[in-house]
């Protein structure tokens, strides 16, 4: 097993997922090399959750990375959950370029940011 995948996987294991007993982890690599994880955390404010990619990324942001190169999303489900578009567009605002890969139980897939979010609205679309 990959090293950012045994991260997300360990991640995962911290995931506060009460509601939907559904455990996300994540690990986002900086360029360089840093890596930044995170989990779900739901709330009994079932709207305030917030997915394992964003809280990751607030991670790496609050630690200074402003260049990510690549990020494991892991589940226990097959086929394997691709992060949802709230994620995706938070993600965009780093890169279309990222590497995004998808592990579930025992398949996973693989994509780049661009791919998952085509047309994206992204910081160019505000110039004028
Ligand atoms: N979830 C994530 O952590 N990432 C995604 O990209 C999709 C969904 C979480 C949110 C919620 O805690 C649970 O999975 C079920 O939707």
């Amino acid at each position: 097993m990959s090293d950012l995948v045994q991260r997300a996987r360990a991640a995962m294991q911290h995931a506060w997922a009460p509601y939907s007993q559904f455990h996300v982890g994540a690990a986002l690599e900086a360029q360089d090399g840093t890596v930044y994880v995170g989990c779900n955390v739901e709330s009994a404010s079932y709207g305030l959750t917030i997915c394992a990619e964003r809280m990751a990324l607030g991670a790496a942001v609050v630690g200074g990375a402003r260049k990510l190169t690549r990020i494991v999303v892991t589940t226990d489900v097959d086929p394997p959950a691709a992060p949802c578009g709230a994620c995706r567009q938070l993600l965009a605002e780093f890169g279309l370029d990222l590497e995004v890969r998808a592990v579930g139980r025992t398949t996973e897939k693989r994509w780049t940011l661009a791919a998952l979010l085509p047309d994206a609205f992204t910081k160019e679309s505000l110039d004028r």
